[in-house]
């Protein structure tokens, strides 16, 4: 299911009655260096909305998940893990009223994933997108179908739910490409239910959140910005590297003095995603009036640099300092821990994980009623009475012979529900054949409380 970013200001804006606390979780893989299209499609706009009232939000880095795109990379992972922690704190995220955290600090994560995987189908897994795409290409190229997909390619969907299910998570920001892992995620969280609920929901079912509004910024040569492509501008490198950068932004040739088209210019969009109305408006106007591309680079890098600069000064004061990055991670841990400890705790009971002796307490409790086998009378079609005795599960354990009236079946009842299981033969008369007398004198035992 999808909604949009507007639900997450509703929720909010509805908290003055009665706050709903809405849990928004989103995870950034720890595989790169956060450039600009990070900072204006996902750093800025979240830094925002946890600000909002009445919400929570989780924001970690996701370093389990970069060890499937970068195995054989430990520097990099670890270089990176620095960079995004860092780029997240300079950008304002307030890590005492949001919960940030390192995936690979909190141990319930994989030992969720693990308790997914048993309720996730393998042919579930077989259709994500990511896994499908490697599928294919093998089989395009004439490979083994398999060939080079590890099981971290395969497993990638139960770890991200695990992620988002670990803490209740109501709404996951996430690109398009995203969004059929969220699906997943939901599709997990009901089976687990299903199978270990007793009609309860241990896990919340999540709903991804695609923000039409914000634009996709476009990279040097005019296409999405992404490190993919090989066209980012970093977010925080030194300043004379965004001049720089900026300066190799792809334009059309159109001389100074010429007037020059706004639509479709990855200049323009760009200042546009830093600049208010007013500002865009003035350079629409440099546009139509012939601006040098020159003078329009210098001034996008001007307007950027005003509101990356201040936040670069703490980038480079947190990359410097490393450890206290690592003590801000370590705490943040540590309070999200306090929920994801509470809620393995929770299921690790419900899936049979027990310690020994203690089995009594949750399932005698939400039992009694369910546990036990009853009687039901009932008149059939032929216009005659009867009961049968059922288990707990519904199962017919005994089904009596026709009785003329009601009360002469709830007298035969009365005298069955007294009598030991050793004493069923005497009432053979009263009862269809072919019962299991060891089942029924059971569940007379249970009936009578033995
Ligand atoms: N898979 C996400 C991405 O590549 C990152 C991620 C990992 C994530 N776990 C998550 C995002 C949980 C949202 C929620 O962008």
């Amino acid at each position: 299911m999808i909604a949009n970013s507007a639900d997450i200001q509703g929720a909010s804006a509805a908290s003055d009655t009665n706050p709903p606390v809405l849990r928004v979780l989103t995870g950034i893989t720890t595989s790169g260096t956060p450039h600009l299209g990070n900072y204006v499609g996902a750093i800025r706009p979240t830094v925002q909305a946890s600000r909002a009232p009445g919400t929570e939000s989780f924001l970690f880095l996701a370093d389990y998940h970069a060890l499937v795109k970068t195995g054989g990379d430990p520097a990099r992972v670890q270089r990176s893990t620095l960079e995004i922690a860092a780029s997240w704190l300079a950008s304002g995220l307030d890590p005492e009223r949001t919960f940030f955290y390192r995936q690979s600090d909190i141990p319930e994560i994989p030992e969720l994933t693990w308790m997914l995987t048993c309720v996730t189908g393998k042919g579930l897994l077989n259709r994500a997108h990511a896994y499908k795409a490697a599928t294919d290409k093998n089989t395009a190229a004439g490979l083994d179908t398999d060939a080079d997909v590890t099981g971290g390619l395969y497993m990638y969907p139960v770890l991200m739910a695990a992620d988002i299910l670990v803490f209740h998570a109501h709404k996951v920001p996430v690109g398009r490409d995203q969004v059929q892992h969220i699906e997943m995620a939901r599709d997990m969280a009901a089976s687990f239910n299903h199978l270990h609920g007793q009609g309860r929901a241990l896990l919340t079912l999540p709903e991804a959140v695609i923000d039409e509004q914000v634009a996709v910024l476009p990279g040097l040569d005019g296409r999405k910005m992404s490190k993919s492509y090989d066209n980012t501008i970093a977010l925080f490198g030194p300043r004379e590297q965004l001049r720089k950068q900026i300066a190799g932004l792809v334009t059309d040739s159109r001389a100074p003095g010429e007037p020059k088209a706004t639509e479709g210019s990855a200049l323009f969009q760009i200042y546009q995603a830093f600049a208010s109305a007013d500002e865009t408006a003035a350079l629409a106007k440099a546009f139509a009036e012939g601006i040098s591309w020159a003078d329009a680079k210098a001034a996008l890098f001007e307007r950027i640099d005003r509101e990356i600069a201040p936040m670069r000064d703490t980038y480079n004061a947190f990359t410097a300092e490393p450890q206290r990055v690592e003590a801000i991670l370590q705490r943040g841990a540590e309070r999200a821990r306090v929920r994801s400890s509470a809620l393995l705790r929770e299921l690790r009971h419900a899936v049979g994980l027990r310690a020994l002796g203690t089995v009594a307490d949750a399932s005698r409790k939400a039992a009694p009623k369910a546990a036990k086998p009853s009687f039901k009378q009932y008149r059939e079609s032929d216009g005659q009475f009867y009961f049968k005795l059922v288990d707990a599960s519904g199962a017919v354990l005994l089904q009596s012979r026709a009785f003329a009236a009601p009360r002469d079946a709830a007298q035969a009842i009365g005298q069955l529900s007294q009598k030991s299981s050793t004493a069923l033969v005497e009432l053979g008369a009263q009862l269809e054949p072919g019962f299991d007398t060891q089942a029924v004198g059971q569940a007379l035992d249970l009936l009578q409380n033995k």
